[in-house]
């Protein structure tokens, strides 16, 4: 893989190529054995979209022999108000009842609260909690998954450290030494929950045939996967859509208009791309088509929760907190955006990009209430100077 960080000369790549490398080189070793018996499947999550894939992955495994029929669901443990263990009402009713209310998963998924149980016998893991909570995961997983796990992550986020951006399929790479693809899309889970077509993307990196295996597990009559070789660009796509989100949300909460909202998405699209290619310059044009990409783009800045809250947070003038708005109104579930917000500018800050993305650098300054959230027309419309970079066209 080309070392991703060609315009700024000598800074140091942002992620660590060569345990992506070594954990790449041990899944072809493994590859031969995955394909030629029955794959377990776990799944790391449980929430809203969590629910959904879990849903999503049972009919498949059912239905195909070359996966068990169980499906295990390690679930972060909650007493619900009646006094009951969310696990035991997940187990008894067959329906996750706090996150996917009316849906029943599958009789085939059981539901864990001990995480180390629900992975041990597992070879293919899925991860799919909000991204804040993967670093703490990752700690508890080390030395107790199988040599032979393929991992995909749902997760739409990053991490940042010292050294640069971490994506959370790297972190998964990295501390547990497995490869890990990505799935990501224009899936809003609650519509996909009822059967409404849909297509997603799966990012991979030199497998194939475990790409495929993915889109397998995941297809169904309505909802289209298709394999596509760039993990960080579609990854990046679901990460940094949420943040255009926030910004599409400004605009609804201060009734701008369609026009406004359009091109508030288009320049988003756009500094979308560009971080993304200046992060990794491996980043294909061809993903931002793809649903991961201009899709997802859509969905979120029409019906998604951090469109939503954020044109909440504008009519109210950014007097009332997105932590405050977050548990008014989505009943513990997480918003993304804002710490994405707030990650994508401690990146732009250490690389001095603050003047190449005035969408991103805005939004995480209405987030924090260091500007109005009308900032989000005066400041964007602001022309990116992409002449500080050498080679600037390639980014636009
Ligand atoms: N919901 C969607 O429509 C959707 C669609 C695509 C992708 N995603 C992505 O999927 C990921 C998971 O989102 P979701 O919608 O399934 O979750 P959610 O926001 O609906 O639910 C939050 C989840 O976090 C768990 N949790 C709370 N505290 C925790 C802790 N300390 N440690 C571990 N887990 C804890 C809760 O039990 C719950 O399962 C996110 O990255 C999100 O961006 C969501």
């Amino acid at each position: 893989m080309a070392p991703a960080f060609e315009a700024q000369g000598g800074a140091p790549p942002p992620q660590a190529e060569p345990v992506q490398e070594q954990a790449a080189a041990a899944a072809s070793q493994n590859n031969a054995h995955f394909s030629n018996y029955e794959s377990k499947v776990t799944i790391v999550g449980s929430g809203n979209w969590g629910s959904v894939a879990s849903k999503l992955i049972a009919s498949n495994t059912l239905r195909l022999s070359s996966f068990h029929d169980e499906v295990r669901m390690w679930v972060f443990e909650e007493i619900l108000p009646s006094g009951e263990k969310l696990t035991d009402v997940i187990n008894s009713t067959n329906e996750n009842v706090k996150y996917l209310p009316g849906i029943k998963l599958g009789k085939n998924v059981v539901a864990d609260p001990d995480l180390e149980n629900a992975v041990k016998d597992a070879n293919m893991l899925v991860f799919v909690t909000p991204h804040q909570f993967m670093e703490g995961i990752c700690r508890k997983l080390v030395g107790k998954i199988n040599g032979d796990v393929q991992a995909i992550s749902l997760i739409k986020g990053m991490e940042v450290k010292m050294e640069g951006p971490c994506m959370i399929s790297s972190l998964i790479s990295e501390q547990l030494g497995i490869n890990c693809c990505v799935l990501m899309g224009a899936n809003i889970a609650n519509e996909i929950a009822t059967e409404k077509f849909s297509e997603a993307t799966v990012g991979y990196r030199e497998n194939r045939e475990i790409a495929e295996k993915w889109v397998q597990l995941f297809s169904t009559p309505y909802f289209l996967v298709t394999a596509v070789q760039d993990v960080e660009g579609v990854e990046l796509c679901g990460t940094l859509k949420n943040v255009v989100a926030l910004a599409a949300g400004f605009v609804d909460g201060l009734e701008m208009g369609n026009n406004t909202k359009a091109a508030i998405m288009r320049i988003g699209l756009r500094e979308m791309k560009a971080f993304s290619k200046l992060l990794f310059s491996s980043v294909k044009d061809t993903t931002f088509f793809e649903s991961c990409g201009v899709a997802d783009l859509i969905t979120t800045c029409l019906g998604g929760r951090n469109r939503k809250v954020a044109e909440a947070f504008a009519k109210n003038g950014g007097k009332r907190s997105f932590d405050k708005l977050e548990a008014e109104m989505l009943q513990g579930q997480k918003l993304q955006g804002v710490s994405t917000a707030r990650e994508v500018y401690e990146v732009l800050g250490h690389r001095g990009w603050l003047e190449l993305f005035p969408l991103f650098a805005t939004v995480h300054e209405i987030c924090i209430g260091r500007l109005p959230p009308s900032a989000i027309v005066e400041h964007s419309e602001r022309k990116p100077r992409f002449e500080l970079l050498d080679g600037s066209t390639q980014y636009c």
